[in-house]
């Protein structure tokens, strides 16, 4: 029990404060531990901390109680989430090493423990300088376990370490602020990964986007002096015998256009593009277990801005897939870009398609922004999606495409209107998607409320973007290839 390490963390399960470890570390601390357990009255309830040093009695200068709740019903979403703030509890402590304790029965949930050690420790400190840089990180990591191990054991942490790497590359990606990620350095940074990963990996300039006949691309891009770019990453084993595609929005600044947002919040839509993020991050995560199904990944990417050559409302545009789009609302960029990035996805001859973007601020007043939305057009792929969603433990709650809002987005002068009223603005953003997405089976992932968020939630723990969405494509990814 006594670990070398800064910071000692222990996960307690509710009622088991008498524990055995708890009851080695009393003994070291001289029976001060016990007293202090009953005098804050901790009983190892879910998110019950209790932090003390401890004054040379022990090798760990710090140690952290963290609650875990009853062991009934602790899924994976909650043991990613401890082990997360075990980390970040040793971030707070400036150490560079932790030992985490966990609790017996934990044992077998290395990966996601793994996962959340990583995720815990993210932060995003590159444009800190002097004495706001921070001095030091969290460098190594002892766990220790009561209960048996699996012979697996350490691969599934380093596989953990691999996924929740890939997370935070997503998290990295729609942190960085609009002057630095533009689509042009998006697709940079997407073909430079993609490359040392070793994926396939193309980038269309706006030359060839222009060439291809995305106009809903060139209408959103336009407006600034950015160009847009579109991005396809690909992994292709041989003997695969499925094929999915993920599509995301990759607006690196959505300004809102000549409908031009308020000030007001205008800066955290650098996030825009964080569906493009989450799609790259996939990508590298794919490449690090190898599975035996094709994916690939598709990102859009453009920055809505006003300009004398921007897009306008009113305007009518063609697109990708042929039908014309009548612009009621510049701001309603995503569902454009995402729009002609489908009908290419589609041309792929995929089984399953699957988007994700910062689509709609309606989504956010429906489910608030810790949970993102999700709609399916065929009902076999929603079931795989649903339990995709139980694998990963990401909140995201199933929308309906309803028929009769359909109306609100015929146009008379075009194909289709690009956007309807306010009511049901996330479930019209979805049925306009859906004229572009063809007839397989296609999931959409409205994810503009969990994308980044102002306070901590579950596993994420710092401000800012969240990577939301990674692990269930990954789980979805996971599912296809050892379902054959
Ligand atoms: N990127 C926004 C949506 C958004 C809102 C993302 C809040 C994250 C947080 C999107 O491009 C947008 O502006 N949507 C409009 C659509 C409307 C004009 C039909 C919206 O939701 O207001
Ligand atoms: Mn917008
Ligand atoms: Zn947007």
């Amino acid at each position: 029990m006594d670990l070398e390490a800064e910071v000692l963390v222990v996960g307690v399960l509710q009622s088991t404060a008498q524990s055995p470890s708890l009851k080695l570390i009393d003994a070291a601390l001289g029976g001060a531990l016990s007293g202090i357990v009953a005098k804050e009255d901790f009983s190892g309830k879910r998110d019950q901390i209790l932090s003390l040093a401890t004054l040379g009695r022990m090798k760990a200068e710090r140690l952290v109680l963290l609650g875990l709740g009853e062991r009934r019903g602790l899924d994976a979403a909650q043991v990613r989430a401890f082990a997360s703030k075990a980390a970040r509890a040793a971030n707070g402590e400036k150490a560079k090493t932790l030992a985490l304790c966990l609790p017996n029965g934990i044992e077998g949930r290395l990966r996601v423990v793994a996962e959340g050690l990583e995720l815990g420790a993210y932060r995003f400190t590159k444009y800190l300088t002097g004495d706001r840089a921070p001095k030091t990180a969290l460098a190594q990591v002892t766990i220790a376990a009561a209960g048996k191990l699996a012979p697996n054991a350490k691969a599934q942490v380093a596989l953990g370490q691999r996924i929740g790497t890939a997370v935070n590359l997503a998290r990295d990606l729609s942190n960085e602020p609009g002057n630095v990620m533009y689509p042009e350095t998006f697709a940079a940074a997407a073909e430079k990964l993609a490359k040392s990963a070793g994926l396939g990996v193309e980038v269309f300039d706006f030359k060839e986007i222009r060439r291809r006949g995305m106009k809903l691309i060139d209408a959103v891009g336009r407006g600034s002096s950015h160009e847009p770019r579109f991005v396809h990453i690909s992994w292709t084993p041989k003997g695969a015998k499925k094929k999915l595609v993920f599509v995301g929005k990759g607006i690196t600044f959505d300004s809102g256009g000549l409908s031009i947002k308020p000030a007001a919040g205008m800066g955290e839509m650098k996030h825009d593009m964080s569906g493009a993020a989450n799609v790259v991050a996939l990508m590298s995560a794919v490449a690090e277990i190898k599975p035996k199904v094709e994916v690939h990944a598709i990102a859009a990417c453009a920055e809505n801005m006003p300009d004398g050559n921007a897009y306008r409302p009113g305007d009518v545009w063609g697109s990708l897939d042929g039908k014309t789009v009548e612009i009621v609302n510049t701001d309603a960029e995503g569902r454009l870009v995402l729009a002609d990035a489908l009908a290419y996805a589609r041309t792929l001859s995929p089984d399953l398609i699957v988007d994700n973007a910062t689509l709609t601020g309606a989504c956010v007043v429906a489910l608030g922004t810790t949970c993102a939305g999700w709609y399916a057009n065929d009902e076999g792929a929603a079931r795989e999606f649903s339990r995709a969603l139980g694998d990963s433990g990401e909140q995201m709650w199933r929308m309906p495409l309803l028929e009769e809002l359909r109306e609100q987005i015929r146009s008379e002068v075009g194909d289709v209107k690009q956007a309807g009223d306010r009511f049901g603005g996330s479930i019209t953003a979805a049925l306009f998607l859906r004229e572009f997405a063809g007839s397989g089976p296609w999931i959409h992932c409205d994810i503009a409320g969990p994308s980044a968020i102002d306070r901590p939630f579950a596993w994420m723990l710092s401000k800012g973007a969240t990577g939301h969405g990674v692990l269930t494509f990954l789980a979805m990814v996971e599912r296809a290839a050892h379902s054959h």
